[in-house]
C-alpha cells in the first residue's frame, strides 16, 4: 500500500499555531495538503524577520521541493486566492511551480458572502460570529447539491453556471431584504477564476494515491479546530466542515487505514474568536494580560480573541475524536512569569462534577480549576524550565498522549522538539 499520511490539526477553537508547525515540519514531507475550510482560516508563519499569513494556500508553500495541494474538502474564494497568489509572487514565491488544486473543491461566490452576512444579521445577538467569508452558504450549496466546483470552471459554459447559481442566491437575498452583489464583484470573480483555472488542477484522490504508493511523505493540514467541528464542536457555534481527522479522509480522498500519525496542535491556554461557549474564559485582567502578551487578535478578521485557562476535558475530547497520537504545545512563552496559573481538570454541570465534555456546554458548565506552579522566564540551562516541564507532564498524564513539540515564540526557530516520556 506504500507510505501512510500524517494529519496535523487544531485541538481547540482554531488559531492554535497550525501554520507555524506545518512550516517547521514541512521539510520532512513531500506533499502538504489542506483538507477543509477556506479563507476563514488564517495561518501565520514567521521566519527571517517576516510574517506571512496564508488563508487558502497550504503552509508548506515557502519550503522548496514541497508540493502543496488544496484538497476537495476546501472551499475557495477565487478573489482571495488570487490576492494570496499575488502577495506570494511579490516576495518571490511562484506558486505555479508547487501548487496543485483539486477539481472537486467548491467555489465561494460573491453572493455566498452576501448570504453569510444576511444570515448573521438575521440572527442578531445569537449570531455565530462568522468570519463572513461565505463559508456556511458555500458548504450548504455543496451538501444541497447546488455548488460550483473548480472543475466546472474548465467547462465552456462556466459563466452561465455562475449566473444560474447567482440568480438563485439573489432570490434568497431578496427574502432577506438584501441587495444583490454589485456588478464589479462579478467581473472581479470571473477574472480571478481565469487565473485559478490556469493553475495545475488535479484529481487529488488519484494524485495522493499515487504519491503514497511511490513512498512520498504526505501531511494533511487542517484548518479551524476540533471544537469548531460541525459534528463535534460547540454547535451551532462552529464552522461548516469536519475539522477532525476524519475530515482529512473525506477532504482528500485518502482512506482511514492510510493515516499514520495524528498531530494535535494546542495552546498552553485557550482562545476563541467569535461567539459560543467557552467554559474557562477569563473576562478579567488575567485574560487581558494573556491577550496582550500573546497578541491574541485574529489573523483573518483582526478581532480580539477571547482568552482562558487550558481546558483538559476539552483537550482529552479532541484526543479521542481525532485519534491524536502526539501533541504540540504552542505559545508556552505567553504564560512565562505569571504569578498564578490554573488548569481546568473537569466541569461542574448542574452541581455534579464530570471530566467529560457535556452535550450542551452553556452557562451551566462551571470549570473545576486546579492551581499549578508557573515558571519564571524561558532562559534556563535545560531546554525547558522545570516548571514548564511539570506543566507538560500534567497534561500528558491527563490526556494520555505525549507532547513532542513545544513552541516558545512565533518564529520557526523558537521551537523545541521533545523526547516524550512514556505516557499511558
Ligand atoms: P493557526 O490558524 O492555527 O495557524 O494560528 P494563527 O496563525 O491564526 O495564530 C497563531 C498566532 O500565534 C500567530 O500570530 C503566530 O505567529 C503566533 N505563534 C505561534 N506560535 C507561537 C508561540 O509559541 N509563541 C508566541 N508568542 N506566538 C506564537
Ligand atoms: P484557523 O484555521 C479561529 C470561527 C469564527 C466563528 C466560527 C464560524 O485560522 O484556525 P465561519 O467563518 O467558519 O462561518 O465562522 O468559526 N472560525 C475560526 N476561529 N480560527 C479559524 O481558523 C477560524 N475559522 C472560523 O470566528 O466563530
Ligand atoms: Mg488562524
Amino acid at each position: 500500500m506504500g507510505a501512510r499520511m500524517d494529519v496535523l490539526l487544531g485541538a481547540q477553537w482554531g488559531d492554535e499555531g497550525k501554520g507555524k508547525v506545518v512550516d517547521v515540519v514541512a521539510p520532512d514531507y513531500d506533499v502538504i495538503a489542506r483538507f477543509q475550510g477556506g479563507p476563514n482560516a488564517g495561518h501565520t508563519l514567521l521566519f527571517e524577520g517576516r510574517k506571512h499569513v496564508l488563508h487558502t494556500i497550504p503552509s508548506g508553500i515557502f519550503r522548496e521541493d514541497t508540493v502543496n495541494l488544496i484538497g476537495n474538502g476546501v472551499v475557495i474564494d477565487p478573489v482571495i486566492f488570487l490576492k494570496e497568489v499575488n502577495a506570494l509572487k511579490a516576495i518571490g514565491v511562484d506558486v505555479r511551480n508547487s501548487l496543485l488544486i483539486s477539481r472537486r473543491a467548491h467555489l465561494i461566490l460573491p453572493t455566498h458572502r452576501a448570504l453569510d452576512a444576511a444570515s448573521e444579521a438575521e440572527k442578531g445577538t445569537s449570531k455565530i460570529g462568522s468570519t463572513l467569508k461565505g463559508i456556511g452558504p458555500t458548504y450548504m450549496d455543496k451538501t444541497g447539491r447546488n455548488g460550483l466546483r473548480v472543475g466546472d470552471m474548465e467547462l465552456h459554459d462556466r459563466s452561465e453556471r455562475y449566473r444560474a447559481l447567482t440568480k438563485k442566491h439573489e432570490r434568497l437575498l431578496l427574502q432577506y431584504g438584501r441587495p444583490a452583489a454589485p456588478k464589479e464583484a462579478e467581473e472581479e470573480w470571473l477574472a480571478a477564476v481565469d487565473v485559478l483555472r490556469s493553475m495545475r488542477l488535479v484529481d487529488s484522490e488519484h494524485y495522493l494515491d499515487q504519491a503514497l504508493r511511490n513512498g512520498k511523505r504526505v501531511l494533511a493540514e487542517g484548518a479551524q479546530g476540533t471544537l469548531l467541528d460541525i459534528d463535534f464542536g460547540t454547535y451551532p457555534f462552529v464552522t461548516s466542515s469536519n475539522t477532525i481527522s476524519a475530515g482529512a479522509c473525506t477532504g482528500l480522498g485518502v482512506a482511514p487505514n492510510r493515516i499514520d500519525k495524528v498531530v494535535g496542535i494546542f495552546k498552553a491556554y485557550c482562545t476563541r474568536v467569535g461567539s459560543g461557549p467557552f467554559p474557562t474564559e477569563l473576562e478579567n485582567a488575567t485574560g487581558e494580560h494573556i491577550r496582550n502578551v500573546g497578541q491574541e487578535f485574529g489573523s483573518t478578521t483582526g478581532r480580539a480573541r477571547r482568552c482562558g485557562w487550558l481546558d483538559l476535558p476539552a483537550l482529552h475530547y479532541a484526543v479521542m475524536v481525532n485519534g491524536i497520537t502526539e501533541l504540540a504545545m504552542m505559545k508556552s512563552d505567553v504564560l512565562s512569569n505569571m504569578d498564578e496559573l490554573r488548569i481546568c481538570t473537569g466541569y461542574k454541570v448542574d452541581g455534579k462534577a464530570t471530566d467529560r465534555m457535556p452535550y450542551d456546554i452553556t452557562s451551566r458548565v462551571e470549570p473545576i480549576l486546579q492551581q499549578v506552579d508557573g515558571w519564571g522566564d524561558l532562559s534556563t540551562d535545560t531546554p525547558l524550565p522545570h516548571g514548564l516541564e511539570r506543566y507538560i507532564a500534567m497534561i500528558e498524564e491527563r490526556v494520555g498522549v505525549p507532547v513532542t513539540l513545544v513552541s516558545l515564540g512565533p518564529d520557526r526557530a523558537e521551537t523545541v522538539h521533545r523526547q516524550a516520556a512514556a505516557v499511558h
